[in-house]
């Protein structure tokens, strides 16, 4: 029988008290009118000065572990969705891996910026489908703020910190041939792009951390064309209708992009989880932050057939589609 994974827990975590547009008024020149008509975005949270994204990550792991039921010594490998890690080397994962007490397997970081949770989900399942583990903590953990240029507020006013995470499980397929978990991954990039959102700062380059460029027009064409291909792609592969689809757990940058993608899926939006207005854009940590929101309200239920999707800086994109 296959072995499939599936998803058994998920927690998050959102720093400090909400950033309001009305307090980023305060600072630059914006209005709480122009981002949120743009962007859809009203607030977003900052970590503290002394919270790295480890601890965040941290955070959110422990919430996905006791939501699984499960003891963290289970877990045989985690891996870390994340442009912002605590330090150049070693990756973040080898600290929640000591945090949280894991003695087996591996943890690694993967850098894909906004499609980190996408990338990170389809690795993991590629290993647990390989039976080259049986649990797993995947993250999707950034603080982008400590990567805003305050001289450009047509980044600055864009991005907040955050973190998600999920536990996976090797599942046999249902004895009636049901698929349960994660029924396909789909991911791409495309380097010609990397021009169009990037950060100016590198250890190979200047040593730095850097500050976050972007062309933000033409991000957000290939943005809305990208996810609609992918969309459509993991529609055929499944020989699945839009109208099949329970939920779709878009990646949190820009509301415009969001129901640009749920119309060309013909989706109402009553059927699309959207928290870009609270969260703003948490990079890797948006679709599992939206995830976990989603699971906690009762919106998503177990059985529901579940559409996750990103694009990032790279550019790369994917999607991911789970049967909870
Ligand atoms: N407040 C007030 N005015 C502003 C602000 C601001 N924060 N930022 C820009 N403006 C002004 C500009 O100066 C410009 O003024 P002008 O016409 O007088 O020159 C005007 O607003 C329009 O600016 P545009 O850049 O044309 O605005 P646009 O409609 O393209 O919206 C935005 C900008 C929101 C960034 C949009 O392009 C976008 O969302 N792009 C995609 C971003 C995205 O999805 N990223 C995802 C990946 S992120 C990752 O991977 C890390």
């Amino acid at each position: 029988m296959d072995i499939h994974s599936r998803i058994i827990g998920c927690g998050s975590y959102l720093p400090g008290n909400p950033i309001t547009n009305h307090m980023l008024e305060e600072k630059i020149d914006t209005s709480d009118e122009w981002i949120k008509t743009r962007t859809g975005i009203s607030q977003r949270h900052y970590a503290g000065d002394d919270e790295f994204t480890s601890d965040m990550a941290i955070i959110a792991a422990e919430r996905a572990i006791n939501h699984a039921g499960i003891d963290s010594s289970e877990i045989d490998l985690i891996v870390v969705g994340t442009t912002t890690p605590d330090r150049t080397f070693p990756a973040t994962a080898v600290r929640l891996q000591k945090a949280l007490g894991c003695k087996t397997g591996a943890a690694f970081d993967v850098q894909a910026v906004c499609s980190g949770f996408i990338y990170a989900i389809s690795i993991v399942n590629s290993m647990i489908k390989t039976k080259q583990c049986k649990k797993a903590l995947v993250v999707g953990a950034d603080t982008l703020s400590r990567l805003l240029n305050w001289e450009d507020r047509t980044t600055c006013v864009l991005f907040g910190d955050g973190a998600g995470a999920v536990v996976l499980e090797a599942n046999r397929e249902g004895a009636n041939g049901t698929k349960s978990g994660i029924i396909s991954t789909h991911i791409h990039s495309d380097g010609n792009y990397e021009d169009l959102l990037y950060c100016d700062g590198g250890p190979s380059t200047n040593q730095k951390s850097g500050f976050i460029k972007m062309e933000g027009k033409e991000v957000f064409r290939h943005a809305v064309n990208n996810l609609a291909a992918v969309v459509q792609e993991i529609l055929d592969k499944n020989k699945l209708k839009s109208e099949e689809i329970d939920w779709l757990v878009p990646h949190q940058a820009n509301r415009r992009i969001i129901e640009s993608t749920a119309k060309k899926l013909k989706m109402p939006l009553s059927k699309v989880i959207l928290t870009v207005d609270k969260h703003a854009n948490t990079s890797a940590a948006s679709i599992p932050l939206a995830l976990d929101y989603a699971i906690k309200k009762n919106k998503i239920k177990s059985g529901d057939l579940v559409l996750m999707e990103a694009m990032g800086g790279g550019l790369t994109w994917g999607a991911s589609l789970v049967r909870m």
